[in-house]
């Protein structure tokens, strides 16, 4: 099934104007991509910005038939997905828990899932992805670029990848939940085993063995109270 895309040359940001869509049922598998957004928005409150033509920003409306409680994990599958597309193209990136694609550890690509709907009826998602093609100014964290990797791709070529592999593994999502990918996110997880701190936004943080994840794709920590589960929500991790 076709999808559609939109390109804008500057807008505020593409999942903002996608959320006001949607929960028109006719919109599913729209995608609007940006030159320029003047008002990116990251995960956890933060802001995402990219200079003009270093990367590829871009959201997909997507609708489910089930509900809000369904889509549990979903934002690790969108991580295999692009995951699986960049490898293809010769980047060797591993996924952070949880949405997080890093290259040489370093994030390459960042994930931006917002919902809308009830728990029970129909629910249409706004999935939006900030990749950096090549290396942006000063930023807070140490980012990654797809020119590193030595991947030379045109942001059309790549979009497209990118969004053959999504739309395969959003079909599979639908069936099956988190569960149709769960094996190979583990295989791509870039901390499996490996000692992290999980923040909070209150509360101390917590030090562990991130060990895997759940169906639901809760993160499991070993911890010295034992086996722990943590959702995504407002929790970040960090390795140790
Ligand atoms: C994160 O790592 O915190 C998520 C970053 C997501 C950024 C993308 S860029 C396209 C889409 N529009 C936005 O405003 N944010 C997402």
């Amino acid at each position: 099934e076709a999808l559609t895309v939109a390109v804008a040359e500057r807008i505020d940001s593409t999942n903002s104007q996608l959320m006001q869509h949607a929960t028109s049922s006719d919109l599913h598998g729209l995608v609007l991509a940006a030159e320029l957004q003047t008002a990116g928005r990251g995960r956890l409150g933060r802001r995402w910005q990219m200079r003009l033509g270093s990367g590829l920003t871009f959201s997909l409306l997507w609708r489910f038939d089930k509900g809000l409680a369904g889509l549990a994990g979903l934002s690790l599958a969108v991580g295999v997905a692009l995951a699986r597309a960049l490898r293809v193209l010769g980047a060797p990136v591993t996924l952070k828990w949880p949405n997080d694609v890093l290259l040489d550890g370093r994030k390459l690509a960042g994930i931006l899932i917002e919902l809308s709907g009830e728990a029970m009826g129909p629910a249409a998602v706004v999935i939006g992805i900030g990749l950096n093609l090549q290396l942006p100014g000063e930023v807070d964290q140490p980012v990654a670029a797809l020119d590193q990797a030595g991947v030379r791709v045109g942001r059309n070529a790549l979009l497209a990848a990118l969004l053959n592999e999504l739309q395969q593994v959003l079909d599979a999502f639908a069936k099956q939940g988190f569960a149709a990918v769960r094996e190979e996110w583990l295989a791509l997880s870039a901390h499996r085993d490996s000692p992290v701190r999980l923040s909070f936004s209150h509360g101390e943080p917590i030090e562990g063995i991130a060990r895997g994840v759940a169906d639901d794709g809760a993160l499991e920590v070993e911890t010295a109270a034992g086996m722990q589960r943590f959702h995504v929500g407002e929790v970040s991790l960090r390795a140790l």
